[in-house]
């Protein structure tokens, strides 16, 4: 296949259209872009329209399940006896993703009007935007946006006046991996430790405070007023693959590649040219190892794997990883992937909130079993162990946190068992 591809165009910028662009984040410069249009019609549309027409276009969630949004929407009470809420997921989280942070800083109003329409459609009067705390430039230019929103009528008591009241906070988080998983993110906005809660119940019947609650990515919310505006049939058209994943895509392409940075394209493109065509290829000419394509919870595929492999929910599976949240980790050849999947290990074991045995236990012996290995003291039974571990630490917990350490180790040692074997023969020792 050669580069660009000619069936497909190269980059397909709909939310990331306007970064770079600081016109765009003030309001002013928003409106002149067609800003707000789109919820002008949502609240001319009935809640229940609104919802069909988000569960048509097939847009599913950006921050790593990848749930179809509208279907979630829908599982709101429509008969409302308590307050409804959304909140609305600016964690950024997961190592290697770094996009949502550039939607918030470039098209604030595009997240804004999502969410107004969202928090229409399930008939939410207030709004929590939870952002990772570090945020600092983000959440500036956010509170801004937010401010000229309310003194337009955009927001508050009478929205557009249409009769309909909503309210939108920032919720500072205080950078915790764990915040980012939804119960935690309501129990932090609740002021209590960030815990996942068990589920069921889930949000929509019990979630900040016991009330109905939706919560969504920022890139899912941003994609809202497009599907809005031009429909769902044309964002579902919006896919080089299959129905079942529509729409675009932002890729945060990271580690050992030429050209570092978020890629938009329509879901089923090609990794293969995303990674060589736009991203630039492997940095320094090297050779690809393996890719995570959807952060660092999702398991590692080799050069092969990814060489055929399309980027959109079937594709990524089929490849036998995950979409995730579309932080695409790059290793290239030179790459010590013991070391690596030792540093992810660790990250999860100082992530873990430590209410589940198996993920407390098991996130820290996996950390401790790799640095014992890349200190020479490897045993070869110590991957008939990690496999152990693995399988205890996956399923079996609250939230996934310990399902993606698991996934993580278990993947590169299936791809790369040699790369294990020859620390454990060699004894060779590194500094951990
Ligand atoms: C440990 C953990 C961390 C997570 N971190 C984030 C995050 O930083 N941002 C995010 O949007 N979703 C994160 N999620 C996923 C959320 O729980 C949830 O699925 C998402 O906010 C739903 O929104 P969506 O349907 O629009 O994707 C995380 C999940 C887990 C288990």
């Amino acid at each position: 296949m050669g580069y660009p591809h000619p069936s497909h165009p190269r980059e397909t910028v709909l939310l990331s259209r306007h970064f770079g662009d600081a016109e765009a984040r003030g309001l002013a410069g928003w409106m002149t872009r067609g800003g707000y249009q789109a919820l002008e019609k949502a609240l001319g549309m009935s809640r229940e329209q609104v919802i069909e027409e988000v569960k048509a276009s097939g847009v599913r969630g950006r921050g790593g399940a990848g749930f179809p949004a509208g279907v979630k929407w829908s599982f709101m009470p429509k008969q409302k006896t308590k307050p409804h809420y959304l909140c609305v997921n600016a964690d950024e989280g997961e190592p290697g993703t770094f996009k949502d942070r550039e939607l918030l800083r470039w098209t604030p109003h595009a997240l804004i009007e999502g969410s107004a329409i969202c928090a229409y459609a399930i008939q939410a009067e207030q709004v929590y935007i939870y952002v990772r705390g570090e945020f600092t430039e983000p959440i500036r230019v956010l509170q801004a946006a937010l401010d000229e929103a309310y003194a337009k009528g955009l927001l508050g008591a009478n929205v557009l006046g249409r009769g309909v009241r909503i309210d939108m906070t920032i919720h500072r988080g205080a950078g915790a991996y764990i915040c980012g998983e939804e119960t935690a993110l309501m129990n932090s906005i609740e002021g209590k430790r960030g815990n996942p809660r068990i589920k069921p119940p889930f949000p929509a019947a019990a979630g900040l405070w016991g009330c109905p609650t939706t919560i969504n990515n920022v890139e899912t919310l941003c994609a809202i007023p497009h599907i809005l505006e031009k429909g769902a049939a044309w964002y579902k058209g919006l896919s080089l693959s299959n129905p079942k994943s529509s729409g675009t895509k932002l890729f945060s392409v990271c580690g050992a590649i030429a050209k570092p940075g978020n890629y938009e394209v329509t879901m089923g493109f090609p990794m293969k040219d995303l990674l060589y065509d736009l991203a630039g290829g492997i940095k320094g000419g090297r050779k690809l190892k393996a890719v995570q394509p959807g952060g660092s919870s999702v398991p590692f595929i080799t050069a092969e794997e990814a060489d055929g492999a399309l980027l959109d929910y079937e594709g990524c599976v089929a490849a036998g990883t995950q979409l995730g949240s579309g932080g695409m980790i790059v290793y290239d050849d030179a790459t010590d992937i013991v070391y690596q999947v030792m540093r992810l290990a660790q990250f999860y074991a100082h992530e873990s909130c430590a209410q589940c045995t198996q993920c407390r236990e098991g996130t820290a012996w996996t950390t401790k079993i790799l640095q014992r290995m890349l200190r020479g003291e490897g045993r070869m039974e110590d991957l008939d162990l990690l496999f152990d571990l693995g399988e205890q630490m996956t399923g079996k917990t609250i939230c996934v946190l310990s399902d993606s350490c698991a996934a993580a180790v278990v993947s590169a040692i299936r791809k790369f068992r040699p790369d294990f074997e020859a620390y454990i023969r060699s004894g060779r020792a590194v500094a951990v």
